[in-house]
């Protein structure tokens, strides 16, 4: 099964993950979470990539599809996978495509998890996990760049006909009952 869980920030993409994990022993590729434990690490990747982290920017395309690729390369990511934060451009979408092909496979779903942009905010900020890009000025920028770079990418697989939209509002137990319903039609 492999799936692309995607949404705003905030939208509940990192909460879900973890339950479809769980549930169904697939694993969770976050490109945020792996540029955060490269700057945690202090890598060369996480040096590249952390101010512009920190802003609530983009990384590069190119930056970002490397990694994708190469870890994807992985055996574990052989039965299946969830990517959560990728893609997240129009090109990064077009380059996922390109890798899927070119290894004869594809993407069963695209689940985009819908969150009002008010609770979303709410939601960042009151995490409290020290996120450096959670604060009122960060969320705004990155609510900018999705919904100038991200939201494009819904209308790309939108046009494949592949995109489930799941209400992200409600309990996360009543969330991943919606995407379970998804899931287990695949
Ligand atoms: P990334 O780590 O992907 O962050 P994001 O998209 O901004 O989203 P979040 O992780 O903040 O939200 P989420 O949807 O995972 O929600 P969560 O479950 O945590 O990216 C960070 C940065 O990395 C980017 O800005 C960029 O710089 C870089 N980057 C990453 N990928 C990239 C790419 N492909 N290309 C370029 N750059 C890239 O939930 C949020 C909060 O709400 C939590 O506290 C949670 O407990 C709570 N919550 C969850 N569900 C509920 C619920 N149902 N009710 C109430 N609260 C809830
Ligand atoms: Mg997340």
């Amino acid at each position: 099964m492999k799936i692309i869980l995607f949404g705003p920030p905030g939208a509940g993409k990192g909460t879900q993950a973890k339950k479809i994990v769980d549930h169904y022993n697939i694993p969770h590729l976050s490109t945020g979470n792996i540029f955060r434990y490269n700057i945690k690490n202090e890598t060369e990747l996480g040096k590249k990539v952390k101010s512009i982290m920190d802003a609530g920017k983009l990384v590069p395309d190119e930056t970002v599809v490397e990694l994708v690729v190469d870890e994807l390369q992985n055996d574990k990511y052989d039965n299946g996978y969830i990517l959560d934060g990728f893609p997240r451009t129009v090109p990064q979408a077009k380059a996922l495509d390109q890798f899927l092909a070119e290894n004869s496979t594809s993407i069963d779903t695209f689940i985009t998890l819908t969150v009002p942009e008010e609770e979303l905010v709410q939601r960042i900020l009151s995490r409290g996990e020290g996120r450096s890009d959670d604060t009122p000025e960060k969320v705004r920028t990155r609510l900018e760049v999705y919904r100038n770079e991200t939201e494009p990418v819904l209308n790309y697989y939108k046009e494949k006909g592949m995109v489930t939209e799941v209400d992200g509002v409600g309990t996360i137990d009543e969330i991943f009952e919606r995407i379970k319903e998804v899931l287990d039609k695949i």
